[in-house]
Protein backbone atom coordinates (compact mmCIF):
# COMPACT_ATOMS: atom_id res chain seq x y z
CA UNK A 1 0.00 0.00 0.00
CA UNK A 2 1.16 3.47 -0.79
CA UNK A 3 -0.10 7.09 -0.26
CA UNK A 4 -0.78 9.79 -2.96
CA UNK A 5 -0.98 13.26 -2.14
CA UNK A 6 -1.87 15.78 -4.74
CA UNK A 7 0.17 19.18 -4.15
CA UNK A 8 -1.91 21.38 -6.40
CA UNK A 9 -1.26 21.92 -10.01
CA UNK A 10 -0.17 18.92 -11.95
CA UNK A 11 2.06 18.05 -8.46
CA UNK A 12 1.95 14.89 -6.43
CA UNK A 13 3.94 13.13 -3.72
CA UNK A 14 4.05 9.61 -3.47
CA UNK A 15 4.83 7.71 -0.48
CA UNK A 16 6.07 3.87 -0.17
CA UNK A 17 7.44 2.24 2.34
CA UNK A 18 11.02 2.97 1.93
CA UNK A 19 10.53 5.78 -1.49
CA UNK A 20 8.99 9.35 -1.87
CA UNK A 21 8.61 10.10 -5.27
CA UNK A 22 7.47 13.79 -6.40
CA UNK A 23 6.01 14.07 -9.72
CA UNK A 24 6.36 17.87 -11.29
CA UNK A 25 7.19 19.61 -7.93
CA UNK A 26 5.69 23.22 -8.89
CA UNK A 27 6.32 24.87 -5.48
CA UNK A 28 8.19 27.41 -4.31
CA UNK A 29 6.40 29.91 -7.08
CA UNK A 30 2.87 28.23 -6.80
CA UNK A 31 0.58 29.96 -4.18
CA UNK A 32 -1.61 27.17 -3.70
CA UNK A 33 1.26 24.23 -3.19
CA UNK A 34 2.06 24.19 0.47
CA UNK A 35 4.61 21.54 0.48
CA UNK A 36 7.53 21.45 2.55
CA UNK A 37 10.31 19.11 0.90
CA UNK A 38 12.69 19.13 3.95
CA UNK A 39 9.81 17.61 6.06
CA UNK A 40 9.34 14.85 3.73
CA UNK A 41 11.65 12.08 2.38
CA UNK A 42 12.26 12.27 -1.28
CA UNK A 43 14.37 9.79 -2.88
CA UNK A 44 12.64 10.58 -6.53
CA UNK A 45 11.67 13.39 -8.53
CA UNK A 46 9.41 12.96 -11.79
CA UNK A 47 9.71 15.68 -14.69
CA UNK A 48 6.97 15.23 -17.01
CA UNK A 49 8.48 18.38 -19.57
CA UNK A 50 10.71 21.50 -18.74
CA UNK A 51 7.90 24.08 -18.39
CA UNK A 52 8.36 26.17 -15.34
CA UNK A 53 5.09 24.83 -14.03
CA UNK A 54 6.57 21.20 -14.35
CA UNK A 55 10.50 21.47 -13.47
CA UNK A 56 9.26 23.64 -10.85
CA UNK A 57 11.86 23.02 -7.74
CA UNK A 58 13.07 19.64 -8.86
CA UNK A 59 16.66 21.02 -9.32
CA UNK A 60 17.03 22.56 -5.58
CA UNK A 61 15.17 19.36 -3.67
CA UNK A 62 17.81 17.16 -5.88
CA UNK A 63 20.41 18.98 -4.72
CA UNK A 64 19.21 19.03 -0.83
CA UNK A 65 17.70 15.79 -0.81
CA UNK A 66 20.11 13.50 -3.61
CA UNK A 67 16.92 12.68 -4.77
CA UNK A 68 17.56 11.37 -8.22
CA UNK A 69 15.44 13.49 -11.09
CA UNK A 70 14.26 11.03 -14.17
CA UNK A 71 13.29 12.97 -17.42
CA UNK A 72 14.06 12.94 -21.00
CA UNK A 73 17.16 12.75 -21.70
CA UNK A 74 18.10 16.86 -22.59
CA UNK A 75 16.08 18.02 -19.54
CA UNK A 76 17.82 15.68 -17.83
CA UNK A 77 20.99 17.33 -18.98
CA UNK A 78 19.94 20.62 -18.64
CA UNK A 79 19.32 19.34 -14.67
CA UNK A 80 22.68 17.42 -14.35
CA UNK A 81 24.67 20.60 -15.69
CA UNK A 82 23.36 22.40 -12.46
CA UNK A 83 24.08 19.92 -9.96
CA UNK A 84 20.95 17.59 -9.77
CA UNK A 85 21.16 13.76 -9.49
CA UNK A 86 20.15 12.25 -12.87
CA UNK A 87 18.91 9.59 -15.05
CA UNK A 88 17.50 10.07 -18.51
CA UNK A 89 15.47 8.51 -20.55
CA UNK A 90 12.82 9.11 -23.19
CA UNK A 91 9.74 7.65 -24.93
CA UNK A 92 10.11 3.79 -24.44
CA UNK A 93 10.24 0.88 -22.42
CA UNK A 94 10.01 0.85 -18.75
CA UNK A 95 12.68 2.24 -16.72
CA UNK A 96 13.35 0.09 -13.59
CA UNK A 97 13.54 2.42 -10.17
CA UNK A 98 13.70 1.04 -6.78
CA UNK A 99 10.10 1.37 -5.89
CA UNK A 100 8.76 -0.31 -9.18
CA UNK A 101 9.26 0.61 -12.70
CA UNK A 102 8.33 4.27 -14.96
CA UNK A 103 7.93 4.49 -18.60
CA UNK A 104 7.83 7.96 -20.03
CA UNK A 105 4.98 7.58 -22.60
CA UNK A 106 3.76 10.22 -25.30
CA UNK A 107 2.46 13.60 -24.54
CA UNK A 108 1.07 16.39 -27.53
CA UNK A 109 2.73 19.00 -26.19
CA UNK A 110 5.68 21.33 -26.27
CA UNK A 111 8.76 21.66 -24.21
CA UNK A 112 11.71 23.74 -22.73
CA UNK A 113 13.78 24.86 -20.52
CA UNK A 114 13.30 28.07 -18.07
CA UNK A 115 16.22 29.55 -19.96
CA UNK A 116 14.30 28.66 -23.24
CA UNK A 117 16.73 25.50 -24.53
CA UNK A 118 15.15 22.66 -26.37
CA UNK A 119 14.55 20.27 -23.59
CA UNK A 120 13.46 17.29 -25.70
CA UNK A 121 9.88 15.95 -26.44
CA UNK A 122 7.09 16.27 -23.38
CA UNK A 123 5.86 13.11 -21.66
CA UNK A 124 3.61 11.91 -20.08
CA UNK A 125 4.78 9.11 -17.20
CA UNK A 126 3.50 5.63 -16.19
CA UNK A 127 4.31 4.44 -12.53
CA UNK A 128 4.06 0.87 -11.43
CA UNK A 129 4.43 0.32 -7.96
CA UNK A 130 3.35 -2.66 -5.92
CA UNK A 131 1.16 -4.03 -8.73
CA UNK A 132 -0.58 -0.74 -9.29
CA UNK A 133 -0.29 1.69 -12.25
CA UNK A 134 -0.85 5.13 -12.27
CA UNK A 135 -0.75 7.22 -15.43
CA UNK A 136 0.05 10.78 -15.23
CA UNK A 137 -0.89 12.80 -18.42
CA UNK A 138 1.61 16.03 -17.67
CA UNK A 139 0.45 18.43 -20.26
CA UNK A 140 -1.49 17.16 -23.43
CA UNK A 141 -3.83 17.86 -25.69
CA UNK A 142 -6.26 15.24 -26.69
CA UNK A 143 -4.30 12.27 -29.02
CA UNK A 144 -5.61 8.83 -29.55
CA UNK A 145 -2.22 7.29 -27.79
CA UNK A 146 -4.68 7.48 -25.15
CA UNK A 147 -6.37 4.49 -26.84
CA UNK A 148 -2.87 2.71 -27.60
CA UNK A 149 -1.52 3.38 -23.60
CA UNK A 150 -5.39 2.06 -22.19
CA UNK A 151 -4.69 -0.73 -24.75
CA UNK A 152 -1.15 -1.96 -23.70
CA UNK A 153 -0.62 -0.77 -20.44
CA UNK A 154 -4.19 -0.73 -18.62
CA UNK A 155 -3.70 2.16 -16.02
CA UNK A 156 -5.32 1.39 -12.74
CA UNK A 157 -5.73 5.50 -12.19
CA UNK A 158 -5.54 8.13 -15.06
CA UNK A 159 -4.36 11.93 -13.81
CA UNK A 160 -5.73 14.46 -16.46
CA UNK A 161 -4.96 18.07 -16.98
CA UNK A 162 -8.76 19.47 -17.75
CA UNK A 163 -7.49 23.31 -17.37
CA UNK A 164 -7.97 23.86 -21.18
CA UNK A 165 -5.96 26.75 -22.79
CA UNK A 166 -2.34 24.67 -22.52
CA UNK A 167 -3.87 21.30 -22.03
CA UNK A 168 -6.68 19.47 -22.56
CA UNK A 169 -10.00 20.93 -21.35
CA UNK A 170 -12.96 19.38 -19.20
CA UNK A 171 -14.87 17.93 -22.40
CA UNK A 172 -11.28 16.39 -23.87
CA UNK A 173 -10.45 15.22 -21.30
CA UNK A 174 -13.72 13.20 -19.90
CA UNK A 175 -13.11 11.37 -23.65
CA UNK A 176 -9.19 10.83 -22.73
CA UNK A 177 -10.28 9.13 -19.50
CA UNK A 178 -13.08 6.92 -21.37
CA UNK A 179 -10.27 6.33 -23.93
CA UNK A 180 -8.09 5.46 -20.99
CA UNK A 181 -11.10 2.83 -19.42
CA UNK A 182 -9.02 3.68 -15.64
CA UNK A 183 -10.96 2.92 -12.67
CA UNK A 184 -10.39 6.35 -10.84
CA UNK A 185 -9.72 9.13 -12.89
CA UNK A 186 -8.04 12.96 -11.46
CA UNK A 187 -7.99 15.91 -12.11
CA UNK A 188 -5.41 18.68 -12.45
CA UNK A 189 -3.65 21.75 -14.02
CA UNK A 190 -6.71 23.91 -13.44
CA UNK A 191 -7.38 26.56 -11.28
CA UNK A 192 -3.57 27.56 -10.95
CA UNK A 193 -4.35 30.26 -12.96
CA UNK A 194 -7.28 32.80 -14.68
CA UNK A 195 -6.51 31.19 -18.28
CA UNK A 196 -7.04 26.80 -16.45
CA UNK A 197 -9.64 27.93 -14.64
CA UNK A 198 -12.14 24.90 -15.36
CA UNK A 199 -15.28 23.49 -13.72
CA UNK A 200 -14.37 20.68 -12.00
CA UNK A 201 -17.51 19.40 -10.78
CA UNK A 202 -19.03 19.32 -14.79
CA UNK A 203 -15.64 17.15 -14.95
CA UNK A 204 -16.74 14.75 -11.99
CA UNK A 205 -20.21 14.91 -13.47
CA UNK A 206 -19.76 13.67 -16.68
CA UNK A 207 -16.38 10.86 -15.36
CA UNK A 208 -19.51 8.99 -13.05
CA UNK A 209 -21.43 9.09 -16.03
CA UNK A 210 -19.00 7.36 -17.99
CA UNK A 211 -19.26 4.82 -14.77
CA UNK A 212 -15.61 6.06 -13.73
CA UNK A 213 -14.49 7.12 -10.29
CA UNK A 214 -13.92 10.57 -10.40
CA UNK A 215 -11.34 11.70 -7.40
CA UNK A 216 -11.48 15.16 -6.93
CA UNK A 217 -8.30 16.48 -4.65
CA UNK A 218 -7.47 19.30 -2.86
CA UNK A 219 -4.05 20.75 -2.72
CA UNK A 220 -2.71 18.43 0.35
CA UNK A 221 -5.09 15.85 0.00
CA UNK A 222 -4.09 12.51 0.42
CA UNK A 223 -5.56 9.15 -0.57
CA UNK A 224 -4.47 5.48 -0.33
CA UNK A 225 -3.73 3.39 -2.97
NI1 LIG B 1 3.64 22.66 -20.34
MN1 LIG C 1 1.72 23.18 -17.59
Amino acid sequence: MFKVRYLSHSGFFIKTKKDGILIDPFISQNPLAKFDYEKEDITSIIVTHGHSDHLGDAIPISKKTKATIFAIHELANYCSQRGASCIGGNIGGPIKCNWGKLWFLPAFHSSSTPDGSYAGCAASVLLEIAGKRIFHAGDTGLTQEFKMIADVYEPDIAILPIGSTFTMGVNEAVIAARWLRAKTIIPMHYNTFQPIRANVNEFKNLIEMNSQECLVLKPNEEFDV
